[in-house]
């Protein structure tokens, strides 16, 4: 039988059914509601509790530190699959056969060339130009490139599309950060997999060998796959919302990317990293700064830590540290960073501001220190999460499309004045 959620407003008892999700998730289905009410609407700042579509693609349960990819456990995905067949898991719902992993690698490398004119593009940024602002431009400049990506009638157009952007993305990704670095743009090598080939991209020096280092290309591997997706977050949402509008894939995804950028969201990788090194210049005294980070008065936040959604702790920040500890061993780096981090979770951990807020170090907390072990600059950290989140934007750009979404566009309680008369310039101000 199916279950109703009861309203009353304005003396009146309204009736919506309960929808429940395959993992016993509830949500009240208030579709009818402005109908019902006579124009009557949620208000709900910042979306803490609002489901904005039904999906799919990813569990997640907070409380519990949950997370699963297409009912894949994100601990087993990140230990025992690769990013590409995740990738291709996230998009197309399944685990690839390897019949069907070798034609998507094949379809994926065969659309990577980028037009050479988006060097021209590229040229017009100043050196000083942020990393994530260059890709977001480049992604949508990719349009005007590849028009036939907009208008999607078809699956096979989708495919297409979604295929032409894997394959062009790292690059753009990889000449990001060479422009900056004054190092020539090419491209990577057809032999290689999917992460070999974006550390090749991204690293090699034009008077020498490449030579792969396998622990950086486990370790990479790794961190795309534990940022490939995280459902509705703030890119997310955002590239939903844009797609809904049926701009183009590559549109949407630059909007995502922007979205990705801000210091709440992906950017706290960057700031993660600018933090403890401050804290380290400053002497390393952690308590000093745990203190700021509970200072009502002081805006400092402490980077790294507490969740929209994580309120016992993130998964991916359990496997990111063990790995952060492995990559470094391996690599025989000492990072003094790595073990501010540590204590500052430390004291978080047992600190009643951090304990009753339930904040927890999430995925941005020790990223950084790995991507610093890879040779990246600390503007390129964000632009990282975009390669690993690309996929999962992807996935949930494909389901909107498929699932026939109408445009999103969220209303408003207005609390602005009420109807004035327009006044003359000369007579305002009397
Ligand atoms: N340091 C200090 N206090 C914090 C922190 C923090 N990092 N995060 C939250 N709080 C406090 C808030 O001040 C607030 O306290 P109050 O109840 O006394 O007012 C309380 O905890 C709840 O915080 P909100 O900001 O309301 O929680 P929200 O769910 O809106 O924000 C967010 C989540 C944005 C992640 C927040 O925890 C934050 O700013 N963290 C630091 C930035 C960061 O690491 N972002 C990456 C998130 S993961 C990702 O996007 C990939």
């Amino acid at each position: 039988m199916s279950k109703k959620a009861t309203l009353e407003v304005n003396g009146k008892k309204v009736e919506f059914p309960v929808v429940t999700g395959t993992e016993k998730e509830v949500a009240i289905d208030i579709k009818t509601l402005r109908s019902a009410t006579g124009g009557i609407i949620t208000l709900d700042s910042g979306f803490k509790n609002t489901g904005a579509c039904e999906s799919a693609i990813t569990f997640l349960d907070g409380e519990k530190g949950i997370l699963r990819y297409r009912g894949y456990s994100i601990e087993e995905l990140a230990e025992k699959a690769h990013f590409l067949e995740v990738v291709y898991l996230l998009i197309f719902g399944d685990l690839p056969t390897q019949e069907q992993l070798d034609k998507f690698d094949s379809d994926i490398k065969e659309n990577c060339i980028v037009d050479d004119d988006v060097k021209k593009i590229l040229d017009a940024f100043p050196r000083s130009a942020h990393p994530m602002g260059v890709l977001s431009s480049l992604t949508s400049a990719l349009t005007a490139f590849y028009p036939s990506s907009v208008d999607i009638t078809s699956e096979e157009d989708m495919y297409n599309s979604i295929v032409h952007i894997l394959g062009k993305f790292p690059v753009l990704v990889a000449w990001t950060m060479r422009k900056k670095q004054g190092l020539p743009l090419d491209y990577g090598d057809e032999e290689l997999g999917y992460v070999e080939n974006v550390m090749k991209m991204m690293f090699h020096l034009p008077n020498k060998k490449y030579v792969q280092n396998q622990v950086l290309v486990e370790a990479l591997d790794k961190l795309l796959i534990l940022h490939a997706e995280h459902e509705q977050n703030c890119s997310t949402s955002t590239v939903r919302i844009v797609g809904s509008s049926r701009a183009g894939l590559f549109a949407s995804l630059a909007s995502g990317i922007s979205a990705l950028w801000g210091p709440l969201h992906g950017g706290a990788n960057q700031a993660v990293l600018e933090m403890l090194e401050a804290i380290k210049a400053d002497g390393g005294d952690t308590k000093k700064y745990m203190a700021k980070a509970k200072d009502k008065n002081d805006p400092f936040r402490l980077m790294g830590f507490g969740h929209r959604v994580y309120k016992n702790f993130d998964p991916r920040a359990k496997i990111i540290k063990v790995a952060a500890d492995e990559v470094l061993e391996d690599l025989g780096i000492e990072d003094p960073v790595l073990d501010i981090a540590k204590g500052l979770e430390q004291e978080a951990l047992k600190d009643p501001y951090f304990v009753e807020r339930k904040l927890y170090p999430n995925v941005d907390f020790y990223s950084g220190v790995i991507y610093r072990a890879l040779g990246l600059p600390v503007e390129m950290f964000t632009v990282m999460f975009a390669l690993g989140r690309l996929p999962g934007w992807i996935a949930q750009w494909k389901e909107m499309r498929l699932n026939k979404e109408p445009i999103g566009r969220p209303r408003q309680l207005y609390t602005g004045k009420t109807y004035r008369e327009f006044v003359k310039i000369k007579k305002r101000g009397e």
